[in-house]
């Protein structure tokens, strides 16, 4: 009887143990549109007027199909010759990121070539050169980066040449 309070301080605190555990371990994600669904934070597209949403461009020769894109939305953007890049910018507290884009095979204007930088330091790069043919693929892992603090950060990804980008998701740890 005497014991019973040290037991059940006990068991909260293995309880507590168990939940850091579980919250180390978990992935979040970030969808393009919807952004952050526990922070609220909403992805920053710049230059603004360089993104499109969903397949309401009109011009545009790559015509994602929306039911495989993760809630079926995505950004996209194409910087043209002479056009200042096109960037995403994430802001997350987390381990680890990684990035999903939708990438076209497409013919050869659709270059996609990416870099990143993680808290303003370059953390990677992605380069897709189109093989000339009209297959698209999905939910694409562009980048996987982790082992930093969990603090906040801030990753960029923007187009590092004239290039097609089309942001899906990202998840971080
Ligand atoms: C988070 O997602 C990435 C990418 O899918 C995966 O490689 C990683 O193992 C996941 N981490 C956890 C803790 O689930
Ligand atoms: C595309 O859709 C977005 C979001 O619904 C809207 O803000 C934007 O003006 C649309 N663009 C065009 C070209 O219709
Ligand atoms: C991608 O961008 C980098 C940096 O601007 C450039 O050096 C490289 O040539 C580009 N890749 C292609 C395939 O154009």
């Amino acid at each position: 009887m005497i014991f019973r309070p040290f037991r059940t301080f006990l068991a909260i605190c293995a309880l507590a143990q168990f939940q850091v555990c579980i919250a180390i371990l978990s992935n979040r994600t970030v969808d393009d549109f919807n952004g952050d669904l526990i922070t609220g934070f909403l992805p920053l597209y710049e230059p603004q007027n360089a993104w499109n949403t969903d397949g309401n461009c009109t011009s545009c020769s790559v015509k994602p199909d929306p039911t495989q894109a993760l809630d079926h939305t995505w950004h996209d953007s194409s910087q043209r010759a002479g056009d200042s890049p096109s960037s995403v910018t994430l802001q997350f507290t987390g381990t680890a990121i990684y990035l999903f884009c939708i990438v076209p095979a497409d013919d050869a204007t659709n270059l996609v070539n990416l870099t990143f930088t993680l808290d303003g330091t370059f953390t990677g790069a992605y380069t897709h050169t189109p093989i000339g043919s009209k297959d698209i693929s999905y939910l694409v892992p562009v980048l996987a980066t982790g082992g930093f603090n969990n603090t906040p950060h801030t990753l960029v990804a923007r187009t590092a040449s004239p290039s097609l980008f089309i942001f899906d998701y990202a998840m971080y740890t």
